[in-house]
């Protein structure tokens, strides 16, 4: 069922301009390749229980925002991630015009304990543990409606880590067999079809540990291991400069 995902990923790539493509031939074709590559390194167990097939797609779709809201209230979660999904505090990840099967899918990966190795998110793995699958795909649909977060003004970018930040997310590094970030998560960092999230305006104090947690392997969540292979081949001054650079990042109106 997984393929599915790929399949979907593969075919949105399709829509990119043919210029863009033709100037990074490379990283397209990773891409494309990276199913058949992940399989040759299959770890221990699926890292996540998802499947984005269209019956899985639909169910999320049709959670009720209303009932979300409720439960966002009822269930604390507001507390942390605010009444409309802004974060309380900058180790809290933003939710608001998230992907919302982004949403879905960590709210089940918590749920599951595929991703329950870290400090961090030991609150999410208990509080995720009563959820039903109903109530996940409602709360995804309630903060999904909202405006992605203001974010904030950049506090310590200096212009020489903004430039390195900005050749990674345009065009990422070829000798490193790094993609573009904008390939998968939007050129507006506005997130893409499927489950890729949205990065615009995010805590950058969260962008930072969950990109550590990422390249540790702690958090390991990550169908095929994209982001894992990604943020091991970074630095952690780049992940710091990708960090503060999506932080203040404004989708257009
Ligand atoms: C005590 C604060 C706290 C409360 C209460 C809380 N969260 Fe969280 N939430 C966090 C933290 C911290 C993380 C990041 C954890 C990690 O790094 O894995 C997080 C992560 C998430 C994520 C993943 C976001 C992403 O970008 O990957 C979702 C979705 C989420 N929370 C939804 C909820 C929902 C729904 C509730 C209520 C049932 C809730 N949270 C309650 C602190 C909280
Ligand atoms: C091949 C596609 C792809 C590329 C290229 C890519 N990402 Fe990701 N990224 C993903 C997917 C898929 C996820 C969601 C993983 C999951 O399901 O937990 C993700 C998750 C993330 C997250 C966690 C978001 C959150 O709310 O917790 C961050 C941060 C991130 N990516 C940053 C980057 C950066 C920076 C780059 C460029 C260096 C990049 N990504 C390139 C596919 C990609």
């Amino acid at each position: 069922m997984t393929n599915q995902t790929d399949s979907m990923n593969a075919h949105s790539l399709m829509r990119f301009p043919a210029k863009q493509v033709a100037r990074n031939p490379w990283w397209l074709l990773m891409l494309l390749l990276w199913l058949p590559v992940s399989m040759l390194h299959a770890d221990d167990g699926p890292s996540s229980n998802i499947a984005w097939d269209a019956a899985q797609v639909k169910f999320v779709k049709s959670g009720d925002p209303a009932r979300g809201q409720k439960l966002n209230q009822e269930l604390t979660c507001a507390m942390c991630h605010g009444e409309k999904g802004v974060s309380e505090g900058r180790n809290w990840p933003d939710l608001a015009g998230q992907n919302p099967n982004y949403l879905f899918k960590q709210l089940l990966d918590y749920h599951d304990h595929k991703r329950a190795d870290t400090e961090a998110a030991k609150v999410m793995v208990e509080l995720a543990g009563r959820l039903t699958q109903q109530d996940m795909a409602d709360l995804a649909m309630y903060y999904a409606q909202f405006p992605l977060p203001p974010g904030e003004d950049p506090r310590f970018v200096d212009e020489a880590a903004e430039q390195t930040a900005e050749k990674l997310v345009q065009f990422g590094d070829g000798q490193r067999m790094i993609p573009p970030c904008f390939a998968c998560h939007g050129t507006h960092g506005e997130g893409n079809t499927v489950d890729m999230p949205a990065l615009a305006g995010q805590q950058a104090v969260y962008f930072r540990n969950t990109m550590r947690d990422f390249k540790s392997g702690r958090r390991h969540n990550d169908i095929y291991g994209r982001m894992r292979y990604m943020s091991k081949a970074l630095t952690l001054e780049e992940i710091d400069a990708l960090a503060q650079y999506y932080a203040k990042m404004r989708p257009p109106e």
